[in-house]
């Protein structure tokens, strides 16, 4: 199945904030509580005492992804949250029970364009098929000129089952799974059983995403695409225990860090 980047709404920058945040809240639950990405930490880890870093440097952070569930298993290193729409109000909280270990930047932040000053390993969770191919060239490309390891990550996945059926399971999901979302205030609750706002563009959304997902071939094809010398990139897929997913990987580091 070819690659189809049609519209979603988080993409649009006028989508209304209070939409925003709802969503990547909702996105952070799924990538912290399902078992979308439990075979990810050993992946940064190797990305990490490859290229000699104890820092992340998370990008698209929405609302922070998994996080803290990692913090929770005794991942020890630092991390900063990024974003170019920062959730300010969820990332604050997270920073907050991160105790120190999890920091954000407040100002928009693009994964194209990383300030140099944020040194460490970037990560991006569910958002490498916001960009279509020229984007994210240019986000491989951008680690690459800062000699900066990379580590991407992706649930979602290409298929007839996902074309057929996610976009019905998504939507059915997102009112099943709203009351364990945090926070869980009036104006998600309204937005989801009174106005169903959130369970439709949460499911378009993610119906979407499965459409845009790189495969690990694309993914090859990206890495071969971009300039880079003496670079080592690891692509794969893991399955996982939840219908539809999969977990997508793409890590990259120079091959001869300095220390
Ligand atoms: C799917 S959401 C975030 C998912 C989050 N990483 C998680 O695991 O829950 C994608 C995020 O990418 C951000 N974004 C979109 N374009 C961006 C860009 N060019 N640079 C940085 N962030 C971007 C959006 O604001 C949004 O928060």
């Amino acid at each position: 199945m070819k690659r189809i980047h049609l519209f979603e709404w988080e993409d649009q920058s006028w989508f209304p904030v209070v939409f925003r945040n709802l969503l990547t809240d909702n996105l952070r639950y799924v990538g912290s509580k399902w078992p979308i990405f439990d075979q990810a930490l050993p992946i940064v880890e190797k990305g990490m005492s490859k290229s000699n870093t104890d820092q992340v440097i998370d990008l698209c952070s929405g609302g922070s992804g998994p996080w803290l569930e990692f913090l929770n298993t005794g991942f020890s290193a630092s991390v900063k949250l990024t974003d170019k729409f920062p959730n300010l109000s969820a990332v604050g909280l997270v920073a907050e029970k991160g105790k120190g270990q999890i920091t954000y930047i407040k100002e928009s932040v693009d994964a194209t364009d990383v300030p140099e000053k944020m040194q460490g390993i970037r990560t991006l969770f569910m958002s490498f098929h916001h960009f279509k191919p020229d984007m994210a060239k240019a986000i491989l490309q951008d680690a690459v000129n800062k000699n900066t390891a990379i580590a991407i990550f992706e649930s979602t996945q290409r298929n007839t089952f996902n074309l057929l059926l996610s976009l019905p399971m998504i939507f059915l999901m997102t009112f099943i799974c709203t009351p364990l979302v945090k926070p869980l205030t009036i104006s998600r609750l309204f937005w989801t059983y009174i106005i169903p706002v959130i369970p439709l563009v949460i499911a378009w959304d993610g119906w979407v995403s499965h459409l845009r997902t790189y495969s690990p071939e694309d993914l090859n094809e990206l890495v071969d695409s971009i300039e880079h010398v003496d670079y080592i990139w690891e692509i794969g897929k893991k399955s996982v225990p939840v219908p539809g997913s999969a977990m997508t990987y793409l890590l990259g580091y120079p091959r001869n860090q300095k220390s």
